[in-house]
């Protein structure tokens, strides 16, 4: 089996926070003191993927590659793909067929942030998972604003709906995807919604169908936060704010992700703290680095 590869999908016109990003992407938005793409990229780092597609919209596409460049900085190999239209969330698996190449993989949404003790281990088991599907079901308390799970007696997962009027249960389905090589050529056979587009959500309805996904649920411990509303973006920043000064650990930071899974060498992290020397980021990096002198 080929190495599982990423998607980050950022592309959308983040209507929802208009007129904030009239002029600049949502995913590049700060969620406190880094871009909100930082926070799906840890995700997949920590997943133990280093071969990763972002999948923007035309106009944003050169902000993205001025933000991350080609990975090497976190010892990742970057590459961009265009939506020029956001026809949905499943439609990034035909966008990136050629990228994969036959490979399995993970896609996070550019707007998801999540955060808990043991997330690396719950990814790295999704991610050996060789065949069908992983997703992770997170309670909320207004699941119709998501794609829902409902569940059997025996706690097996026996549907999932888009942004139902009546949810089989409070489980929303998260922006996190481990599918197997076989999503490109399942996403063909979707047919757009009533709101016209390609859902994610019946991507893995046909995956349910075939009796290969696996829904672990995302248990209290672990935070999944919205970015969607100005509210729910502010309390985003305000929450990794309270995380990081409390412990002076960081939520999200790519180079100690590198750092840790050997990706980079010293002198990597060593030229980024210099490159971000003037703030709490880059004394971050300098206490990571001198730890390791
Ligand atoms: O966040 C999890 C939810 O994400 C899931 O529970 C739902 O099943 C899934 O459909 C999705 O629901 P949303 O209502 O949050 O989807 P939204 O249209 O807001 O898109 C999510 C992100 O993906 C957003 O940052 C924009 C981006 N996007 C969206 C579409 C439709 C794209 O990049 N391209 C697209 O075509």
């Amino acid at each position: 089996m080929k190495k599982r590869k990423g998607i980050i999908l950022a592309g959308g016109y983040g209507s929802r926070l208009f007129p904030t990003t009239i002029g600049v992407s949502k995913q590049l938005l700060p969620v406190y003191d880094k871009p909100m793409i930082y926070y799906p990229l840890s995700v997949l780092m920590l997943s133990d993927i280093q071969e990763i597609a972002v999948i923007t919209n035309l106009d944003y596409m050169s902000q993205f590659q001025r933000l991350l460049g080609d990975g090497t900085q976190w010892g990742l190999n970057l590459s961009y793909i265009c939506q020029h239209s956001p026809d949905g969330l499943a439609q990034a698996y035909l966008l990136a067929e050629g990228f994969l190449d036959g490979a399995p993989s993970a896609m996070v949404l550019g707007d998801n942030i999540f955060y808990g003790d043991g997330l690396r281990d719950l990814l790295t088991d999704a991610r050996d998972q060789t065949h069908g599907g992983r997703v992770f079901g997170y309670r909320v308390s207004d699941p119709e604003r998501y794609g829902v799970v409902g569940f059997d007696s025996n706690e097996v997962a026996n549907s999932i709906e888009e942004k139902p009027v009546c949810p089989k249960s409070n489980y929303a389905v998260t922006g996190l995807y481990f599918l197997d090589e076989t999503a490109s050529k399942k996403a063909k056979s979707i047919t757009p919604s009533t709101r016209g587009e390609l859902e994610i959500t019946s991507l893995l309805e046909i995956y349910l169908n075939e009796g290969s996904l696996s829904v672990q649920k995302m248990g209290r411990g672990y935070a999944w936060l919205d970015t969607g509303t100005h509210a729910s973006l502010l309390d985003a920043g305000n929450f990794v704010r309270t995380l990081q000064h409390r412990q002076g650990l960081q939520v999200g930071c790519p180079e100690e992700i590198a750092f840790e899974n050997n990706w980079i060498s010293l002198e990597q992290l060593s030229d980024a703290a210099i490159q971000f020397e003037k703030n709490e980021y880059g004394e971050y990096l300098n206490k990571l680095l001198t730890s390791f002198l």
